[in-house]
């Protein structure tokens, strides 16, 4: 068996790295200011108490995404709602596959399960398109557990319905279920709804993190079929107790305002995307998929690794994007289209300078 990993390496870099002033690795729009809401401290309930699985936050998860109440998990961010699902799906050995590229601790998580890692490719040669052929050939009868990304982190990348259900039914055949992080899904414009209504076997993990602004609050969740719920709410009570319940209100506000809370961002998002794609298609040493969705786009650079251009970026435009090592494609680098508009622009103009200089 291959050794376990302990840690991720690409969180630890994501929280700790040198801050710089156009951070293209942005994958989160601008922070919403819950005080621009109305609402008065009485509202946080201060009284120390705690509520297991509080009722009212599921209820509205649920209304927004079209599941029933006994569908929701409550997590710490999407990121436990993932270590959740696949705790709660996988034993040690059992055989999981794995997009690529992916986002770094989806991969850790599963090998700290101790699962049997499986991989299948989204190409960039096919716009990084879900393939179920690719997943076809990868699987077989013990695969449990399928995991993909929707919007694809890196590349924002968008699973239509109809490659979702041919998932699915790979999956019904084996009896594997179907992870589906869709923590970037509802940047897409009109809103494409949630893989929860595709069948039993999807299990969807979701927060107000990146979309919404409100990556404070942790407001992470499952959608799943509710006996799967279930064993997971059992499961997480090894993790810890409840959630902190100010926070679990602040999100049930957050919720009642979902509109206002959304406000500009898909103009913000939309703008920046058409600036990356004139930029995109002026360089002959880039090569991308125009971005329509999402908050992300993963270009090849004809340079080599893109470590290098990161580090140029760093050390002389006090800029930065993600290299393409953390996303196992070390020619291309993620960019993310977060900034507001001024200062995406600035970003850029800058990118634009360090690969100049790196020509
Ligand atoms: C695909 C994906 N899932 C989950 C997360 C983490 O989300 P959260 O802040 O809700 O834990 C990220 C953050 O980059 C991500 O890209």
């Amino acid at each position: 068996m291959t050794k376990r990993i302990m840690q991720s390496d690409y969180m630890h870099w994501a929280k700790f790295k040198k801050p710089v002033r156009y951070a293209l690795t942005t994958s989160e729009v601008p922070h919403f200011r819950m005080d621009s809401l109305p609402l008065s401290l009485a509202e946080l309930d201060m009284d120390g108490a705690s509520h297991p699985r509080y009722e009212p936050l599921r209820e509205r998860i649920g209304q927004r995404y079209g599941a029933s109440v006994k569908q929701v998990v409550t997590a710490d961010g999407t990121s436990m709602a993932n270590f959740l699902a696949m705790a709660s799906l996988i034993e040690p050995g059992d055989e999981l596959l794995v997009e690529r590229p992916t986002y770094e601790p989806l991969l850790g998580a599963a090998s700290f399960l101790g699962a049997d890692i499986k991989r299948f490719d989204r190409k960039p040669s096919d716009a990084f398109r879900l393939d179920p052929a690719a997943i076809a050939q990868a699987m077989s009868p013990s695969t449990r557990l399928i995991v993909i990304t929707n919007l694809h982190n890196p590349s924002g990348a968008l699973a239509e319905d109809a490659e979702l259900r041919a998932v699915g039914y790979l999956a019904a055949k084996v009896g594997a279920r179907v992870l589906v992080d869709e923590v970037y899904l509802d940047a897409t414009v009109p809103p494409r709804r949630s893989s929860v209504h595709l069948g039993p076997e999807f299990i969807i993990t979701n927060s107000l993190t990146k979309v919404y602004g409100l990556s404070g609050l942790r407001c992470g969740w499952i959608l799943a079929e509710p006996e799967l719920a279930e064993r997971m709410w059992r499961l997480n009570d090894l993790f810890g107790v409840n959630q902190a319940h100010q926070a679990e209100r602040l999100a049930c506000i957050a919720f009642d305002h979902l509109d206002e809370v959304l406000g500009e961002t898909p103009a913000l998002l939309d703008t920046n995307r058409r600036l990356f794609n004139s930029f995109a298609a002026s360089r002959d040493d880039l090569q991308s998929m125009p971005a329509e969705h999402g908050i992300t786009a993963f270009p090849r650079w004809s340079g080599g690794d893109t470590q290098r251009l990161d580090d140029r970026l760093r050390e002389a435009y006090d800029t930065s994007i993600v290299a393409g090592r953390w996303f196992e494609m070390p020619d291309h680098f993620r960019v993310g289209f977060g900034l507001p508009t001024v200062d995406f622009a600035e970003g850029l103009s800058r990118l634009g300078a360090a690969l100049d200089d790196l020509r």
